[in-house]
């Protein structure tokens, strides 16, 4: 199948990969004259593993081409997907813009003979989104020219998405014609997972349902966290107890400091204003929000109820700094805003992450900041150890080595990396979320530490 790909970001290039690596001829399109030379060359814009290998693969078997001329990238086009970012607006909403330039540019490109084309949209876009995109290529396009709508989500995740793109669990197209969704599902036909066919406004709403769902799950685990801690529960235990029902299940159950990244951030908020737009209050989408918002100023908190307000004089160390693990991306990264608010009170960073130094550096510069070689080397002279994002490695740190290098003896694990035990076996006072740790403070202001009599721990700095 003759497949043209607009917007070459991280759903639009592992997309036009996988689609040539199935075996169809692929252009992927962009208006970003160095994106698309730097892709050429076979360097990537983002960091994602087995994209380089992919697309190189798919280019020299000439099934994948890269062009900035969107007219001669959807010449051939029997589909025309579209793959360009919908960031957030001022008013919380998705900002459509680049939506809109596409669709008008692909219905300036048709031409009155070309054959029957379909016209997807795989950027998360509001209910409705579609059917303005059909309005507007129509209106655009010449007096004639043949072509349906549709609506195909994407579930994947960053790190994961070639993977997630080949293997995925469902597969959702929607549309108003039946030729389109013909269409689709003989590009699809090879996936074993089963494969929704609806109408184009309950497919716009699949995906928003879904990510805002799991971001509910995220939030709903990090309030029970809350909870554990003053209960003197463990959080991870109980998300293992709770995830051995089908019904409920484990993944997303991972408390921390909160959910960050291109996604999560931006769709929620997008449906809550779609709602709020249909004058419907979604109050639990509102509860997903202030909850994401406060379990990063609780995190926050404890490493003040330490070292006291004024952090000046106090060097912390931050692994990670991407938004989350197996990724470059900073992108409302949660450990940004914690590491921004931390030197904001005077603390020196010296901060570490496997993938995202040079993406952070971009955005939170180097006052203050030290970007360090690897996590020991960020360790070196520390007071404490802040960790931000799940990065496997981390969990296998060194504990004996981390306590040489470090000048103070406080752990706050913000992704719960760390098993309690080792860590106070260790002689360091270990803060995690949603545990009754040595680091813990009762509403008494009592430290696990000192009920326990354990020397040094719980002690201010
Ligand atoms: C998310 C969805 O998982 C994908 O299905 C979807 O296609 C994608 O958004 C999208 O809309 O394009 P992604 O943003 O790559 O994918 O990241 P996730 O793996 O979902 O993680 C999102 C955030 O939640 C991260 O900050 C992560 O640290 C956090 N998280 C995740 C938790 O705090 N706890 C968890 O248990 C899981």
């Amino acid at each position: 199948m003759n497949i043209c790909v607009i917007g070459t970001g991280y759903v639009g290039l592992v997309g036009a990969a996988v689609f040539a690596g199935w075996g169809n001829k692929v252009v992927g399109v962009d208006i970003d004259v160095n994106k698309i030379a730097m892709i050429k060359k076979g360097r990537m814009p983002i960091f994602e593993p087995g994209l380089p290998q992919l697309v190189k693969k798919n280019i020299n078997e000439k099934k994948l081409t890269f062009t900035t001329n969107l007219k001669e990238g959807i010449k051939d086009a029997e589909v025309v997907f579209i793959c360009v970012g919908t960031p957030q607006d001022k008013f919380g909403g998705a900002d459509l813009s680049a939506v809109w330039a596409v669709a008008q540019a692909i219905g300036k490109g048709m031409k009155e003979k070309d054959p029957y084309r379909v016209i997807v949209t795989k950027s998360t876009v509001p209910v409705g989104t579609n059917e303005e995109v059909a309005a507007i290529i129509k209106a655009a396009a010449p007096k004639g020219a043949r072509f349906d709508v549709a609506s195909n989500p994407e579930f994947l995740r960053e790190g994961y998405s070639i993977e997630d793109m080949q293997n995925t669990d469902r597969t959702v197209i929607g549309s108003n014609s039946s030729a389109a969704l013909k269409k689709l599902k003989e590009l699809y036909s090879h996936l074993k997972s089963p494969i929704v066919e609806c109408d184009l406004r309950s497919a716009e709403m699949v995906k928003y349902a879904s990510n805002a769902f799991l971001a509910t799950k995220i939030s709903f685990i990090n309030e029970l966290a809350q909870l554990c801690e003053r209960a003197k529960a463990d959080v991870s235990v109980v998300a293992a107890g709770m995830g051995f029902d089908k019904r409920i299940g484990r993944a997303f159950l991972n408390a921390g400091i909160g959910f960050g990244g291109s996604c999560f951030p931006k769709d929620v908020s997008a449906l809550f204003k779609t709602s709020t737009d249909q004058d419907y209050d979604f109050k639990l989408l509102r509860g997903v929000m202030e909850v994401n918002d406060m379990q990063k100023d609780y995190f926050v908190s404890k490493v003040l109820r330490v070292f006291g307000d004024n952090l000046h004089g106090v060097t912390l160390a931050c692994l990670g700094l991407a938004f989350k693990e197996n990724t470059d991306d900073v992108r409302e990264s949660v450990a940004i805003r914690v590491a921004r608010v931390l030197r904001g009170h005077g603390a020196a960073l010296r901060v570490y992450d496997p993938e995202a130094a040079a993406t952070a550096k971009a955005v939170l510069g180097d006052n203050q900041v030290y970007y360090a070689k690897d996590e020991y080397d960020a360790l070196k002279g520390a007071n404490a150890i802040c960790i931000l994002t799940e990065w496997n490695r981390f969990r296998n740190i060194d504990l004996g080595k981390a306590k040489n290098l470090l000048t103070g003896n406080h752990i706050f694990d913000g992704r719960n990396l760390l098993v309690g035990k080792d860590a106070e076996a260790r002689g360091f006072v270990y803060h995690a979320v949603g545990k009754w740790t040595n680091g813990s403070e009762d509403l008494n202001g009592t430290t696990r530490g000192v009920l326990l009599n354990r020397k040094g721990n719980g002690s201010k700095r």
